[in-house]
């Protein structure tokens, strides 16, 4: 599969999220990540519903919305309303994955789960079938600009050979700390999204930080 960058616009400039819009498209990011956080799921608040909406007009790119959100099921409508694509939620959130999966597609949205870092990778396994995109956290979730846990490697590699094992379509997306060296490892354990938000945002040329996450590894 071709490698697909998710630019995290938690690390853009909230006094110019139009022009830092218009700069992830220009420098060939496939998709924009919404970080969404309550403040209880994680010890941090960023943005929810209403800058979703307000910044869609600003971008033609797929908006990749990651729920760090305690109630994932009732915020659904309201992000789909607003313009969201693909809504992924996380495995340690109370409730029925499979009813909010099928929420997520009842709206005709593509739908993701993800894991923290501590949370087995097979937990997810009983959900693959249902799924667009599973989401490994490979940093604890709830702030940019963390540094890479190198053990998530594995969960990757293995969430990999299942979903080869069953046959079936569904990407793997990374999130925490991608830059063009742990890009090289990730994409080698076989993640096919990945999400980058310091590193795209706070370079000189986004260009040069997108194709460097893209470049063709020998
Ligand atoms: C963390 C978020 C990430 C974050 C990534 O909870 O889910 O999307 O913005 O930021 P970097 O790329 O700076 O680690
Ligand atoms: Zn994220």
């Amino acid at each position: 599969m071709i490698t697909k960058v998710s630019a995290s616009i938690l690390s853009a400039d909230f006094g110019h999220l139009e022009n830092e819009l218009a700069r992830a498209e220009a420098s060939g990011c496939d998709m924009i990540h919404f970080d969404v956080m309550d403040g209880h799921f994680v010890p941090n608040l960023s943005y929810g519903v209403p800058v979703l909406k307000s910044i869609r007009k600003y971008s033609c790119l797929p908006f990749d919305v990651h729920l760090m959100i305690t109630d994932p099921l009732k915020y659904i409508d309201a992000f789909a309303d607003a313009g969201a694509d693909h809504i992924t939620f996380h495995e340690e959130v109370d409730g029925n994955a499979h009813e909010i999966i099928k929420k997520i597609r009842s709206r005709g949205l593509t739908a993701g789960i993800s894991v923290k870092p501590s949370t087995p990778i097979d937990n997810v396994y009983p959900y693959l079938s249902e799924l667009d995109l599973v989401l490994v956290m490979t940093v604890e979730p709830g702030f940019g600009g963390q540094g890479f846990i190198p053990e998530t490697l594995t969960k990757i590699s293995a969430l990999k050979s299942e979903i080869s094992r069953k046959g079936l379509a569904v990407s793997v997306e990374v999130d925490g700390g991608i830059g063009y060296n742990t890009s090289l490892k990730v994409r080698a354990a076989g993640a096919d999204v990945l999400v980058s938000g310091s590193y795209l945002f706070k370079s000189e040329n986004m260009k040069n930080a997108v194709e460097s996450l893209k470049r063709q590894m020998i």
